[in-house]
């Protein structure tokens, strides 16, 4: 066991019980959500409550989110931040601390933190005595709308990102925006893309989302999720659209990893998005102009992020392309639009094109 992906901290609070609650208090914690009493009653049904969160949220949040629950005996795990530990190791340490608590099959984890700790608290939650119930409280805007919707949890193993996990569904998911006010600027950025993207794929309000007026969109963007995930829950056909901008977002996600210059996941969807609008407009007809008023856009997305991105890395990332699990066959799979809020997916595109989409990203950047 590494030290890096040791869960740092864990510990009983001292207090007053955990099912000694008040509902209203719940109230103003959810305050984007309608069934804060749900929780409550959910909460007071527990055996033990955990709280799980990594190092940076900790310090802002867990002892507010422990208080506004009237939690105050509950049991934290605070783990390393990070993708890099979104392993199996930090699962084992959740486990354990679970075990040595004596945690049964009526305990419940409230997983407090971005997409990284709601992916993996996810898991653990889901695996533990074949299951035990959890809670998500996204503090990130990418896991408000994104992550920690529509039940997939996972961790990265083998080298590869979120190849083992579970379709698990949290009991809750409280959206407060109040956790934004923490968190970094180039993070808020990285959801914003992704904000984009449901924009793009299905409803063109969400093009008008920008720095200043987020949050009004946050509600709207997680039912977009939740409205595609219901009708496809195992991802055999409408839910990819969700993948809108990253088949190439994530190969120049794994290729910049490997760079002095890593980019957020957001960043690499945003440039992603670049190259899924124009191979729209050469191959599906999209009108040209939406492909121009989302340049004028990425310099506000990538204001935070470091790109270094010239003719030398396209076949680093198209070989990253070649190992897509998206693939069908030989040839990557894209979603495309016809038009803004009109997806088509399933789009194979041979790599002479693709490579004509990168090297018109490579030239965007050069005019910047
Ligand atoms: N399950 C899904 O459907 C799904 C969908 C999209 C992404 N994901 C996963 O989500 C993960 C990325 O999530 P993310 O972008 O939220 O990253 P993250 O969880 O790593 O958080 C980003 C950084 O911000 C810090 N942070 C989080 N909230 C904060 C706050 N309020 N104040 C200050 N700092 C804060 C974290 O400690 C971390 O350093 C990836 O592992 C990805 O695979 C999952
Ligand atoms: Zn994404």
């Amino acid at each position: 066991m590494t030290q890096a992906s040791e869960c740092i901290d864990s510990r009983q609070r001292t207090g007053q019980p955990w099912n000694d609650m008040h509902p209203e208090a719940l109230e103003s914690m959810s305050s984007l959500r309608g069934d804060e009493r749900g929780m409550g009653s959910m909460l007071s049904k527990a055996s033990q409550v955990f709280i799980l969160t990594d190092e940076n949220v900790a310090p802002f949040w867990l002892p507010e989110v422990a208080h506004w629950l009237h939690c105050d005996s509950a049991i934290d795990i605070v783990i390393k931040a990070g993708e890099q530990h979104k392993n199996l190791q930090t699962v084992q340490r959740i486990w354990k601390t679970l075990m040595k608590h004596h945690a049964d099959r009526n305990a419940l984890m409230i997983n407090l933190g971005g997409g990284t700790v709601t992916d993996l608290g996810g898991f653990a939650a889901s695996t533990y005595k074949r299951g035990i119930r959890f809670i998500s409280v996204p503090t990130t805007l990418l896991g408000m709308i994104d992550a920690a919707i529509g039940g997939k949890t996972g961790i990265d193993f083998g080298g590869a990102k979120n190849q083992i996990g579970t379709f698990a569904e949290a009991e809750e998911v409280v959206i407060d925006p109040v956790f934004l006010e923490t968190l970094p600027q180039r993070e808020l950025l990285s959801g914003l893309s992704e904000m984009l993207k449901y924009g793009f794929v299905a409803d063109s309000k969400l093009l008008e989302t920008n720095l200043e007026n987020y949050r009004q969109f946050i509600v709207r963007a997680g039912e977009i999720k939740r409205e595609i995930v219901a009708k496809d829950p195992t991802e055999n056909g409408l839910r990819k659209i969700l993948n809108f901008g990253h088949t190439l977002g994530h190969a120049i996600e794994s290729h910049c990893l490997t760079t002095d210059a890593p980019l957020l996941h957001g960043e690499a969807v945003a440039v992603g998005m670049l190259a899924a609008l124009w191979l729209s407009v050469k191959q599906c007809g999209l009108n040209e102009q939406v492909l121009k008023d989302y340049e004028e856009k990425l310099p506000v997305l990538l204001s935070e992020a470091e790109i270094s991105l010239s003719e030398a890395d396209i076949e680093a990332v198209l070989g990253y392309l070649a190992h897509d699990k998206k693939n069908k066959g030989e040839k990557p799979q894209f979603v495309l639009v016809e038009a803004i809020g009109r997806p088509v997916w399933e789009v194979t595109e041979d790599y002479d094109t693709i490579k004509r989409s990168l090297e018109y990203i490579i030239n965007e950047y050069g005019k910047r």
